[in-house]
């Protein structure tokens, strides 16, 4: 089918993002955050993680458990204070959907099974006892360290009867059911305070914690006092974890892409930039965007992968022979260099305009703890499409430049590896 040139053009102003748009993201951005701290209706949740920062000098053998992403993981790790830990041994499992989209308490059952696998194999002496974080990258209202009520589900996560439970309590009993009720679990966490916390153990300067992978979140340091619906004590000085919950920020501009792909999904309305933003969805934009041009054939939702992005932009060879390749091996044979040219030219419009946004949201963060930019801060990020998308990071970087102008170099952006795991583990010791 030939190609429409001047759609494709509405199509690229439809995913711009100019500075201009990124300044009112910041703004609305600082505005639903306040509304969130003050227990306002918001599409910013701004839940209180109950932890603050770490000093560094915590030390044990603790053992991590991470659901969240494709796989379940156990870890165990040793803390050996100075900022130093040794290198986490793990366990992945493969999560099947059966468990993710069914019965919560076979998600738990599955979870308590392999901990007890994985506790099997460790040689954990008589009476030696271990804490347990859990790394639950999900939104949550913690009320207390290790407790926390489900508020729903987000990514393709939907197993039934979690939601307006206490997770903590769930696992507990899967636990006791597998028949090792003797382990308790003494931290809940969400990935982002893990990556914070993990990354300012050894760098103070951390005050910010980033996920841009299957979902998109981020947690920052507040001073306890502007968390205005904290109930507990409120010493001046004192500060506190929270995680935004950001993928479901909603003030952002759509094109008609977004909203197809809301009205498609499991969760119309809601994490609104986390649609735009996530390895979750990307594929699946540039999918509709695709097919809208005429251009391919991939006409089952969700059939065009994230990754497919990636490897599309890594190709820079001038005749785009391996786009070229991808799509004959995908079975739809041989595409024109013009079609593949245009073709790249969408999936780099929605990967920068994920990468501005995230960049925005970012900015609006770290002006909310310190509006002048007049201190050093560090931003540990993981997660797949920041680590792994080519370009992600430099057209993010880039959009940070235009915003903060020479005082961006405040601003140390670290790829943070299995934060979300060694967090978990320095807060089981905090708790
Ligand atoms: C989703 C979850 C959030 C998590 C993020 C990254 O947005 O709601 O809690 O941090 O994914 O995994």
């Amino acid at each position: 089918m030939p190609v429409k040139k001047n759609q494709l053009g509405k199509v690229e102003k439809s995913f711009l993002l100019p500075l201009t748009e990124i300044k009112k993201i910041i703004k609305n951005f600082h505005g639903e955050m306040e509304k969130g701290l003050a227990n306002k209706k918001s599409s910013l949740r701004m839940i209180p993680a109950y932890v603050a920062k770490p000093t560094g000098e915590e030390r044990g053998k603790y053992i991590a458990l991470d659901l969240g992403g494709t796989n379940f993981r156990v870890l165990e790790l040793e803390l050996k204070g100075k900022g130093r830990m040794s290198p986490p041994e793990e366990k992945k499992f493969i999560l099947e959907k059966k468990y993710t989209i069914g019965e919560g308490r076979d998600l738990f059952d599955f979870i308590a099974k392999c901990v007890k696998d994985f506790i099997s194999t460790r040689k954990i002496a008589q009476g030696e006892k271990r804490e347990i974080g859990f790394t639950f990258s999900f939104p949550v209202k913690q009320t207390g360290i290790a407790s926390g009520i489900l508020v729903n589900w987000t990514k393709d996560f939907s197993a039934r009867g979690v939601e307006g439970r206490d997770v903590i309590k769930m696992l507990g009993d899967a636990l006791k059911r597998s028949g090792i009720g003797h382990i308790k679990v003494s931290a809940l966490v969400n990935d982002t305070v893990g990556t914070l916390v993990a990354r300012a153990y050894q760098d103070s300067n951390c005050d910010v914690g980033l996920i841009i992978g299957t979902g998109t979140n981020a947690c920052y340091e507040e001073s306890i006092t502007k968390i205005k619906k904290w109930q507990g004590a409120k010493k001046t000085g004192e500060k506190m974890i929270v995680n935004i919950e950001w993928g479901n920020f909603n003030r952002l501009p759509l094109n008609r892409f977004d909203k197809l792909l809301d009205d498609n999904s499991l969760n119309p309305g809601r994490q609104t930039l986390e649609k735009m933003v996530s390895g979750m969805y990307l594929g699946e934009i540039v999918r509709l965007v695709l097919r809208d041009c005429g251009l391919c054939g991939f006409s089952i939702a969700h059939s065009f992968k994230s990754e497919y992005i990636s490897r599309i932009e890594a190709d820079n060879s001038s005749d785009l022979r391996d786009v070229k390749a991808f799509f004959r091996g995908c079975g739809l044979g041989s595409l024109g260099l013009d079609e593949r040219k245009m073709i790249k030219t969408i999936c780099r419009l929605v990967t920068l305009r994920a990468a501005r946004i995230s960049a925005a949201a970012l900015a609006a963060v770290v002006t909310k703890i310190d509006p002048a930019l007049s201190k050093k801060h560090t931003v540990a990020i993981d997660g797949s499409v920041y680590e792994k998308h080519p370009g992600f990071s430099s057209h993010m970087h880039q959009a940070l430049k235009e915003i903060f102008k020479s005082k961006v170099n405040r601003l140390k952006l670290v790829l943070a590896k299995d934060g979300s795991g060694k967090g978990a583990a320095i807060i089981a010791s905090l708790a």
